[in-house]
């Protein structure tokens, strides 16, 4: 049974959908069916497609409630919208059904497990939150929620664990012992970060297994949207933390990103830590979200966004928050690389290539131009000496442009939106760690309407970012101060 709120979203988001036109959105990034979205959950494989679903307010370009939002692929690039999966229509619920996953049952039928929050009045008159972890069934359209809700409180916690902060459980099934795990995040005893594992056999009963991994403070505070999947022989963790503090270039101030990679033992559930890096060094990258391809590829999405620019809505636009380009996960020398899925291969057609560009004044290269695209470029040094910097202005004409400067003595690419057209101050400068190579550098760089992504050196750092430039301007323009030679591939994407 649809209730009446579901409903409500329902018709609202397909009228709304319809104002929006193709024009209005990007050509490769999944945006909300209309009004606000933020976190990606339950990215999932069910019955052969790509589920996507998503933390979804309707009604306005701001965070609201939280719906879940829903659409499907069946190669991470094209997305159709399905209707909303669920709304926050239970007492349970009331505050909103935050984030969470999915997967499919063993009986053939598709599971949501998601952040139920709670609001309810204290003796005082004071607001009380709980969040809870609870489920709903369904065929991959429509979803009951289960009438047991919830399966997981905070009471199967180690003593003194926040009840308010335990939330966005990630499952998964294990084929080898034909049962469910997940994973949730908590705020601990020490006001910091932790991941925690449960288990069940039938997705109504869970136990409290293990805590995968603490923070204590080193990581933020709260870590939120937590993974855990093994990759290439090694054991991997993911999380979002709330309140990082800067150090260095590796990690910025507010919401960050981390990868944790080590060693887990499944017989004692213990996860050993070696590695942690920063995931994506962008302007806009949270909350990412992992699922096993049919194929056996990790895949990974991630809101391409963050909450410290959220607030701030471009003039006119009908949606607010997208999706990265998903991307394809690998571990190398005990690092993370991450690639596009490459499926977006598909959509590549006018191949330019350039060869031997020798760079100095600014130039232009014929045809490598446009709005949504994608370009593949090694630069090295022209001689014995290394230039000082090499750079690529994308969306350049007149007053604008989006600057990608790689400064080799420094061992830095240094990205700039400042002059991307947004008429507010958002945060538009950071810089991404680069190893160096004697002056030698590999780009890979995916143009859409609404954002960039950049893959240095195959996939050694990821850089996602939101633009917001007027359509017209699509001139890319390449220069360096020294001498520098560059090889070019290039490619429209068409849809
Ligand atoms: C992360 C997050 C999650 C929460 C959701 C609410 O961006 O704060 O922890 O479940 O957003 O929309």
């Amino acid at each position: 049974m649809i209730r009446e709120k579901l409903k409500k979203a329902r018709e609202y988001e397909a009228s709304a959908a319809k104002k929006i036109a193709d024009e209005e959105r990007p050509l490769f990034h999944l945006t909300p069916m209309a009004g606000w979205m933020n976190d990606p959950n339950g990215f999932s494989i069910y019955k052969g497609k790509v589920h996507q679903f998503y933390q979804y307010y309707p009604y306005e370009t701001a965070w609201g409630p939280m719906h879940w939002g829903h659409a499907v692929s069946e190669d991470f690039v094209k997305w159709d919208f399905l209707p909303a999966a669920i709304a926050p229509d239970e007492a349970y619920d009331n505050f909103g059904c935050f984030s969470g996953s999915a997967v499919e049952m063993q009986d053939g039928r598709q599971m949501l497990v998601y952040t139920a929050v709670k609001e309810s009045d204290g003796e005082d008159g004071e607001k009380i939150i709980r969040q809870t972890q609870c489920v709903a069934y369904g065929d991959g359209v429509d979803y009951e929620k289960y009438e047991g809700n919830p399966v997981i409180d905070a009471s199967t916690l180690p003593e003194g664990w926040s009840k308010i902060d335990f939330r966005d459980p990630k499952i998964w099934w294990d084929k080898d012992e034909k049962c469910y795990y997940l994973v949730a995040g908590n705020l601990t005893d020490d006001a910091s970060g932790a991941i925690v594992l449960y288990r069940s056999e039938d997705t109504r009963n869970w136990s409290f297994v293990t805590v995968l991994d603490r923070c204590r403070n080193e990581y933020g505070k709260m870590w939120e949207c937590p993974d855990f999947f093994e990759l290439d022989g090694r054991h991997v963790i993911m999380t979002s933390p709330q309140f990082m503090k800067a150090r260095g270039i590796e990690f910025h101030n507010g919401n960050g990103n981390i990868v944790i990679i080590g060693d887990y033992d499944k017989a004692s559930h213990e996860f050993t830590r070696e590695y942690v890096n920063a995931i994506d060094f962008g302007l806009d990258f949270y909350a990412m979200q992992t699922l096993e391809m049919t194929d056996g590829r990790r895949i990974m999405t991630a809101w391409m966004q963050s909450w410290e620019s959220s607030r701030v809505v471009p003039e006119g636009q009908k949606w607010f928050g997208q999706m990265i380009l998903p991307r394809e996960l690998s571990i190398k020398d005990g690092k993370l690389y991450q690639l596009p899925v490459r499926e977006i291969n598909n959509y590549r057609s006018g191949h330019r290539e350039f060869k031997n560009v020798y760079l100095g004044k600014t130039e232009k290269l014929q045809g490598v131009e446009g709005r949504v695209w994608d370009m593949e470029l090694e630069v090295s040094p022209n001689g014995s000496d290394i230039y000082k910097s090499f750079k690529v202005e994308l969306v350049s004409e007149n007053d604008y442009h989006t600057d990608i400067v790689y400064v080799p003595s420094e061992g830095v690419l240094r990205f700039d939106r400042t002059y991307n057209g947004f008429a507010n101050d958002i945060l538009s400068k950071r810089d991404i760690p680069v190893r160096y190579d004697g002056g030698k550098i590999k780009l890979r760089i995916l143009l859409d309407r609404f954002s960039v992504e950049i893959f240095v050196n195959d996939g050694e750092q990821a850089f996602s970012a939101a633009l917001y430039t007027p359509e017209k301007i699509d001139d890319v323009r390449f220069s360096s101060n020294g001498a520098a030679r560059m090889d070019v591939d290039f490619w429209k994407l068409t849809f």
